[in-house]
């Protein structure tokens, strides 16, 4: 899909290289095993400044004259009779938007004639081993024609780094694209707790999931799935997903989809039987609050680290309120005591990867919030079984997490899955009541 606003990121590209040539290669596609590779996922860098999907491509950006060059698969029906429709460079050409197109095959013949006389080259150098040695061997192929008077590239630049720093901020297509994906997984979201009664298999729920992002037109998960019944949600990172849900426990559910690259990430935790206990309620509360504090945080001109701060605030009260904490809260916060029951940061950037590019710092300070820029918000308590800790609330393992971009005015929620206690029991009506379909067992 050719679309404007791509160009306009290659413009502004252009711009930044002045007389230089810039190279961005897409992902390559991995091997699963023999003949079987891998769901493809193209390069993020690559997406941004093209939307061609295929792999084996690289981009091209010349400065002076301005030319955006793809390299792409050259056509060959036989091979489309196995794999489908390719491009080819022609048509690529003029659905994309390029100034000119050429057979991946003739790349690294091309390279030496694109990289002459060009002052500076803006490249990704580090990541890919087998990228480094090809850029290095066009750099050389240059050096030999030294006598004849061209020279090669004499300045380097991180391509990466530039990017990163135009990713940050979501042009108009992104933002829409990004309120697409969080309706998706939203939907996703009120399927499971829908769906869930006690005796399902976590497995189960993640399927809901997946079904509603493909029949709603997503690409899939964004990110592996965790679906995580009772204590399971205190493991952070569990994503194995194969154990029985059990009434009167909580299952914690963080699954967003992809959309057109973008990734929705949600987190919701509700109960496994639709009915909050009085102890699961009393930590909920405390989670959602301070979930509805950092979110009032953002605003333009506070730092990123201004939702976490507004978390730890009430976080630690509440610990305290538990009497899993004992103390002063701003001396608690100082000593960094909630860490035992809230170990991570309560966000991230968001866009074509979940964990989304973009610095956090400059220098010693971290980055003030602008306009533009998408972030998730995501406290959580995990109250592990251990000392201190009284078997009601032992095995609580609860996040809320919300996709969030900052606006003139302060915030928007891309997010709107239920989240309140009320909300999710209205949602969950006969999550207790025996079911005909039978789950399958584990
Ligand atoms: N789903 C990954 C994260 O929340 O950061
Ligand atoms: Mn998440
Ligand atoms: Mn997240």
């Amino acid at each position: 899909m050719s679309h404007p606003h791509i160009a306009a990121r290659r413009q502004r590209l252009f711009e930044r290289i002045g007389e230089g040539i810039a190279i961005v290669p897409t992902a390559p596609e991995t091997l699963r095993n023999r003949d079987n590779h891998h769901p493809y996922r193209f390069d993020s860098y690559f997406w941004y400044l093209t939307g061609f999907p295929e792999p084996e491509a690289v981009l091209v950006l010349i400065g002076s004259p301005q030319q955006a060059i793809l390299f792409c698969r050259g056509k060959n029906e036989e091979r489309e009779l196995w794999d489908g429709f390719c491009h080819g460079p022609q048509a690529a050409q003029a659905a994309f938007g390029f100034d000119a197109a050429y057979p991946i095959d003739e790349f690294d013949q091309q390279l030496p004639r694109l990289l002459s006389n060009r002052p500076a080259l803006w490249v990704s150098l580090g990541h890919d081993p087998e990228w480094d040695a090809r850029i290095h061997a066009g750099l050389n192929a240059v050096r030999k024609e030294a006598r004849s008077g061209t020279v090669a590239p004499r300045t380097f630049h991180d391509i990466r780094a530039e990017l990163d720093a135009m990713r940050l901020f979501k042009d108009s297509h992104e933002i829409a694209t990004m309120r697409r994906a969080a309706a998706i997984a939203d939907a996703g979201h009120v399927r499971a707790m829908r769906a869930c009664h006690p005796g399902m298999a976590e497995y189960v729920l993640e399927a809901e999931l997946s079904h509603e992002f493909r029949c709603r037109g997503a690409d899939g998960h964004a990110y592996p799935p965790i679906v995580a019944g009772g204590l399971n949600a205190c493991v952070l990172h569990y994503v194995s997903n194969d154990k029985l849900l059990n009434n009167g426990e909580l299952v914690l559910i963080d699954a967003g989809c992809e959309v057109e690259g973008y990734a929705a990430d949600i987190t919701r935790t509700f109960p496994v039987n639709g009915r909050f206990s009085p102890a699961q309620r009393d930590v909920y509360e405390i989670v959602l609050a301070a979930q509805i504090a950092a979110i009032a945080a953002i605003k333009p001109g506070a730092t990123f680290m201004a939702p976490h701060e507004a978390t730890l605030k009430v976080l630690t009260q509440g610990l305290v309120d538990l009497k899993l904490l004992a103390g002063n809260v701003d001396g608690l916060i100082e000593r960094e005591a909630y860490k035992r029951f809230y170990m991570h940061r309560t966000g991230h950037w968001l866009g074509l990867d979940v964990h989304d590019a973009g610095d956090y710092k400059t220098g010693e300070a971290w980055i003030t919030l602008v306009p533009g820029m998408t972030l998730t918000v995501e406290p959580g308590l995990y109250l592990r079984p251990g000392e201190g800790v009284p078997p009601k609330l032992a095995g609580i393992g609860i996040r809320i997490e919300d996709d969030i971009l900052v606006t003139e005015k302060g915030a928007e929620v891309y997010t709107t899955a239920p989240k309140t206690i009320a909300e999710i029991e209205e949602v969950m009506p006969d999550a207790a009541a025996p079911r005909t379909r039978p789950c399958p067992s584990v």
